[in-house]
């Protein structure tokens, strides 16, 4: 694969061409297979069409293990692709289903990365109200590595501490989860230098690749959506 480019297909297929040991920084979210996320069954219809958030072209419906299993799939072929100085930043967040946490640790940690740390983002307050239990703000980043240690690391970057609190963004470009440009640019600052390549493989609307290029790094970006690829190759092009 090229670098600067926007690729649309599956994102395993791509990855799969790419040489062991060349990428610098890969900042991603993967659709979150919410669709088992209701509070209960009688609201089971009115929940699901007040919280689904739907892709283009992927159904984010599918049965935990087959879920679980994909995303240790991908994260080893990330961790393969990955420099040894390299880091994966993975937003991922607890899931409540049938008043239980389900936690991305449970397959995190089946994984070959080494586990170096958790960024709690907080997403804000609104005023919202969970009738059992204390209404979720957060999600999670975790910072995974080939290594545990020795991996490029901008040292001014420790003064974000552990919490970052950003407000998340409304439904741009008619996709409802993207990332906010400055969870990805704390990442950016934190992990890469000048020209390191940075790649995301749920690109969605291109956040990752517009910061990385914003910010003089290489970009990678695929995502299986035509559509999102074209708003993704947009904002770079006429820098929205
Ligand atoms: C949570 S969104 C990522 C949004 C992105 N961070 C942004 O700022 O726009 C997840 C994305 O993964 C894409 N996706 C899901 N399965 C995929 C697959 N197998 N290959 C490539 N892309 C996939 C979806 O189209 C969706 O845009």
């Amino acid at each position: 694969m090229e670098v600067n480019k926007i690729y649309c297909g599956d994102n395993m297929e791509y990855l799969k061409t790419l040489s062991d040991n060349t990428i610098d920084l890969i900042v991603t979210s993967p659709n979150y297979n919410n669709w088992r996320n209701k509070r209960t069954q009688a609201n089971r219809k009115l929940y699901w069409e007040r919280t689904n958030i739907t892709y283009d072209n992927c159904a984010d419906k599918e049965d935990d293990e087959t879920y679980e299993a994909k995303q240790v799939q991908i994260i080893n072929e990330m961790i393969r692709i990955l420099k040894p100085t390299g880091t994966i930043c993975y937003n991922h967040k607890d899931r409540i289903f049938n008043f239980e946490v389900k936690s991305p640790l449970e397959w995190i940690l089946k994984t070959n990365a080494k586990y170096r740390q958790r960024i709690t983002w907080d997403r804000g307050g609104m005023q919202a109200y969970n009738p059992v239990r204390f209404y979720r703000v957060e999600e999670d980043i975790y910072i995974l590595g080939k290594e545990a240690k020795n991996f490029t690391w901008n040292k001014e970057a420790a003064k974000y501490l552990s919490i970052w609190k950003i407000a998340p963004n409304r439904n741009i470009y008619k996709h409802n989860a993207t990332f906010p440009e400055e969870l990805v640019r704390r990442c950016v600052e934190a992990f890469t230098n000048k020209n390191d390549i940075v790649l995301d493989p749920y690109n969605g609307t291109g956040t990752t690749t517009k910061v990385a290029h914003d910010n003089g790094r290489k970009y990678i970006g695929i995502d299986n959506s035509e559509r999102y690829c074209k708003i993704a190759e947009k904002r770079i092009n006429e820098n929205l």
